[in-house]
C-alpha cells in the first residue's frame, strides 16, 4: 500500500506547494526530508514559481473579495484550482526527474478565500474557521501522488486560530546555535522568533499585521500597478499622521489574537483609506506611504518585546515578496538602528519559496503524526500546535 510504504521510507522529497494571501503566484518548492535516528536531515533541492492565467487569477481575487460566497462558484474554482495545481506540479515532478529527483509526496496548502481566526458566537457556540481551496484529491489524481494538505482546517480543530501553522516548520528549517527571529512580508506580515541554542521554549510566532496586502489594492486601484515595487511609490511620498493614527486603531493592534487576513486589512480598509484621501485632499503617493508605514509599525509593534526579553538578538531576517520593498527595510532600519536587517536568502533558502518550503516539511510531519511544537502565544500562554492535517491518495493506488 503505496502510504504504508511512504512511511517506512526515512528520507522523502516533498513538493511543498503555496499560494499566499496575495495569491500572486503558485510557488513550488521541492524538499528533502532525511530521518536519521532521531535527527531531521532537510535541503531544498529546487522551486518553480509559476503564474497564474489571467481568468483564474481573477477568479480567484473575485472569490477573495466577494461579500458573499456563492456555494456552487467556490466548489467550481476548488475544482478547477486543483486540477491547475495538480497540473503545475506534475510538469515541475517529471522536469525533476529528468534531473534524478523523484518526488515521492506533495504538501498543498491552498489558496485562502477566507480567514476568521477569532472567535464569534453562533447560538451557543463560539465559532472560528479559515476556508483554503484548491482539490487536494484533484493534486493527487493528476500527480499520482499523496497529499497532505487542510493544515489550517487542523489548527482550528485544534482550538488554535489557523494560523501560525508554520512554526515546527520553520523551527526545522531556521532555529540556530545563535536567536533567530524571520519576518515573512507577504500579504499579511509575520514573525517567528527561535531562542539560541535550538531550544523549544520560549518559541513565539504570530501575525503582525497588514503586509503588502493594503498597498497591493491602493497600487490597484491608484496607479494601475498590481503593486508598488521596490517601495518606489511609497518612497515618493509623506507619511499623514492623522490617518495613520486612524489606521493603527484597528481593533487587531490591541486584541489578543495572533492571527488576522484580509477581512481585517483587505479591500474594506483600502476603499477607506481612498475615501480619508479624497475628503482631505492627501496625495495618492502619501496614502501610500502611510499605507506602507503602517507595516512597517505594525512589525515593530509585534517584535519590539522580543529584543528587550532577548540581548543577543541583533538581526532580523525578512522573507516573503515585501523583502523587496526599499520603503519597508528602510522604515524597519529607522526604528531599530542597532538591528542589522538582513535577508533570509543569506541562510540559504530564496525568500520566495520559504513558506512553500515550510509545507513541504509541515506534509512531511503530517504524513508521519508527528507530535507537538510548543510556542508561546503574544498573552504569554504556551500553545501547542499538533501536526495535522488531511492525507489524501491517488484515486488508481494500487492496493
Ligand atoms: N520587487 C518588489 N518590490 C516590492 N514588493 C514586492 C516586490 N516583489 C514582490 N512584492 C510584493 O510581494 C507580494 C507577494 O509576496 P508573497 O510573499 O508571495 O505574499 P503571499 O504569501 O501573500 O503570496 C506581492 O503582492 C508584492 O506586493
Ligand atoms: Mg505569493
Amino acid at each position: 500500500m503505496l502510504l504504508e510504504r511512504l512511511i517506512q521510507q526515512k528520507r522523502l522529497v516533498v513538493l511543498g506547494i503555496n499560494s499566499g494571501t496575495s495569491a500572486d503566484s503558485l510557488d513550488l518548492c521541492a524538499v528533502r526530508i532525511s530521518r536519521i535516528k532521531n535527527k531531521k536531515n532537510i535541503k531544498v533541492l529546487a522551486k518553480n514559481k509559476f503564474d497564474f492565467p489571467a481568468s483564474l487569477k481573477k477568479q480567484i481575487h473575485n472569490q477573495i473579495h466577494c461579500k458573499q460566497i456563492n456555494p456552487e462558484s467556490i466548489i467550481q474554482l476548488d475544482n478547477i484550482l486543483g486540477m491547475f495545481i495538480g497540473l503545475k506540479a506534475k510538469e515541475f515532478i517529471k522536469r525533476l526527474k529528468k534531473n534524478n529527483i523523484n518526488v515521492n509526496m506533495i504538501a498543498s496548502h491552498g489558496q485562502t478565500i477566507r480567514h476568521i481566526p477569532g472567535r464569534v458566537k453562533i447560538g451557543m457556540l463560539l465559532i472560528n474557521g479559515t476556508l483554503q481551496i484548491g482539490s487536494l484529491d484533484q493534486i493527487a489524481a493528476k500527480c499520482n501522488r499523496i497529499v497532505t494538505g487542510d493544515f489550517r482546517q487542523a489548527d482550528i480543530a485544534a482550538g488554535n486560530e489557523g494560523a501560525p501553522i508554520t512554526t515546527g516548520a520553520m523551527f526545522d528549517l531556521f532555529s540556530n546555535t545563535k536567536p533567530r527571529l524571520i519576518i515573512n512580508i507577504g500579504g499579511i506580515s509575520n514573525y517567528f522568533y527561535f531562542p539560541a541554542n535550538k531550544s523549544n521554549k520560549e518559541i513565539a510566532a504570530s501575525d503582525c499585521g497588514p503586509g503588502n496586502s493594503l498597498c497591493d489594492i491602493l497600487s490597484e486601484k491608484l496607479f494601475n500597478k498590481p503593486f508598488d515595487k521596490n517601495g518606489q511609490i511609497a518612497r515618493k511620498g509623506n507619511v499623514n499622521q492623522r490617518l495613520l493614527t486612524l489606521l493603527l486603531s484597528n481593533p487587531f493592534f490591541s486584541n489578543k489574537q495572533v492571527s488576522t487576513g484580509r477581512e481585517a486589512f483587505g479591500l474594506k480598509t483600502a476603499e477607506e483609506i481612498i475615501e480619508f484621501g479624497n475628503k482631505f485632499k492627501i496625495s495618492y503617493e502619501d496614502l501610500m506611504a502611510t499605507t506602507s508605514e503602517l507595516t512597517v509599525l505594525a512589525i515593530i509593534k509585534g517584535i519590539e518585546s522580543l529584543y528587550l526579553n532577548d540581548k543577543d538578538l541583533n538581526k532580523l531576517y525578512l522573507t516573503g515578496g515585501g523583502r523587496k520593498n526599499i520603503f519597508f527595510r528602510k522604515g524597519l532600519g529607522s526604528y531599530l538602528p542597532d538591528i542589522g536587517i538582513r535577508m533570509v536568502d543569506e541562510l540559504g533558502i530564496d525568500g520566495d519559496y520559504v513558506e512553500a518550503a515550510a509545507f513541504a516539511v509541515l506534509g512531511e510531519a503530517c504524513l508521519r503524526s508527528e507530535s507537538f511544537v510548543n510556542y508561546r502565544h503574544k498573552d504569554k500562554r504556551d500553545i501547542l500546535i499538533p501536526v495535522l492535517g488531511h492525507i489524501v491518495q491517488p484515486p488508481n493506488v494500487r492496493y
